[in-house]
């Protein structure tokens, strides 16, 4: 495979198309799980993969799968796949690269005239991205086993629906033939500086940080803002700002250079001006590379928000939405891709991802590793993001030259 082979200017034209498809207007790229730019954006990319020849199925969750059947249909498929959903307020190549620039590696490979023994096979995986359930990956953690049907059942959005009323008014049409895998190999911007400072070309992924996502609902007591005086007052607010200090001070004194901890999510009710804050929602993401050093800094945040909110008087309710491990890729995998930039004559390095990916829980399925290619200035989940064509071009030969060797 060469990497001219690659037909950029196609695919470019794709993902600018796909970024319209948003419920915001460009450059702002939010396409939250079911939305209806979510499911305008499903059929945008379903339609593509019929043009490409692939065969379609869908499972329970939304997740999409199209294969392109090998000669060997009964052996175990060589997947590749990412997300098409994306936080507020993001940018237009974070999971898209892995989704629309996959679908061109199997174009190149056709036009290329490769047959493969092994089946190839897409996953378009459901809400890698948490906004509308507080939780990431549902797709792949469903694939992956990791969530029984009691927690997703279990599982509201703000505005308390369920999966099973998203899923209805979705109107998916699940067809269960599932599928084993020999590999993944998941492709996507770096989402941090690393290979833009170094000026690599290619990042080879052998471990993802461990993540975790925490809940602390506050119930304190409001009023009217000139009515309570200062003394008696139990703000919702001023504990949740106290804690989100706490998490903070959690990972800058953690010792680790590797731990992040980001309070993203903070609602007040009644949210008017005169009157005391008495409830608040905290939504807290904090992640390491070390799973011992990730859980310690959690049970830190868990006890410094008890003592805050006993201190001021405030009732708390603290939820471990999820502590994953993290995820060791598969050194055959990592080695394999790493001979394929070689020989592309494209500089790379193996490295940490610290974003969390499908990967993640694809790993605990199967011989899993990432193709992380440069992003400006390291940025995403901003609508400046931004990969030049070049940069997503050799990603996608990278990853045409490794399905194509994964799956002959
Ligand atoms: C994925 O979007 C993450 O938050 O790492
Ligand atoms: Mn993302
Ligand atoms: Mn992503």
């Amino acid at each position: 495979m060469k990497i001219s082979h690659i037909d950029m200017a196609r695919l470019q034209k794709e993902i600018d198309d796909l970024a319209l498809i948003s419920e915001n207007p460009p450059p702002v790229v939010t396409r939250v799980l079911f939305s209806e730019a979510d499911l305008r954006a499903r059929q945008f990319v379903k339609t593509i993969c019929r043009e490409a020849g692939l065969m379609l199925r869908e499972d329970e969750i939304g997740n999409i799968f199209a294969r392109w059947e090998g000669t060997e249909p009964q052996a175990p498929a060589v997947a590749t796949g990412s997300h098409i959903d994306a936080i507020p307020n993001a940018g237009k190549y974070d999971g898209v690269v892995g989704v629309l620039g996959a679908i061109e590696a199997i174009r190149a490979l056709r036009r290329d005239g490769f047959q493969p023994r092994k089946s190839i096979e897409l996953i378009i995986f459901t809400a890698e991205e948490p906004t509308r359930f507080g939780i990431g990956c549902l797709g792949s953690r469903w694939m992956a086993g990791t969530l029984p049907p009691a927690k997703l059942a279990g599982l509201r959005d703000r505005d308390g629906n369920t999966l099973e009323f998203w899923r209805n008014r979705a109107g998916l049409r699940p067809v269960n033939a599932p599928s084993h895998y020999a590999a993944f190999v998941e492709l996507h911007i770096e989402q941090g500086p690393i290979l833009e400072q170094r000026g690599l070309a290619i990042g080879v992924v052998e471990k993802i940080a461990a993540p975790s996502s925490l809940r602390a609902r506050l119930e304190g007591a409001g009023g009217h803002a000139g009515g309570v005086l200062m003394p008696g007052r139990r703000d919702a607010l001023l504990a949740g700002a106290e804690i989100a200090l706490a998490v903070e001070k959690t990972a800058l004194e953690s010792g680790s250079p590797d731990m992040v901890a980001t309070t993203g999510v903070f609602q007040i009710e009644p949210d008017a001006v005169n009157s005391v804050p008495c409830r608040a929602t905290l939504e807290i993401d904090l992640r390491d590379t070390g799973l011992a050093a990730r859980d310690a800094a959690l049970r830190q945040i868990e006890s410094a928000a008890t003592e805050i909110c006993r201190r001021r008087r405030v009732g708390l309710e603290f939820q471990v939405i999820n502590a994953d491990p993290p995820a060791v890729c598969a050194g055959d995998l990592v080695d394999l891709v790493a001979e394929v930039c070689r020989e592309l004559q494209l500089s790379f390095t193996k490295m940490i991802s610290r974003a969390y990916h499908d990967s993640l829980f694809m790993a605990l399925l199967t011989p899993t590793t990432m193709i992380f290619i440069p992003c400006r200035g390291g940025v995403s989940h901003r609508p400046d993001e931004y990969s030049s064509q070049a940069q997503i071009q050799n990603g996608v030969a990278v990853l045409a030259e490794t399905l194509r060797r994964l799956a002959r």
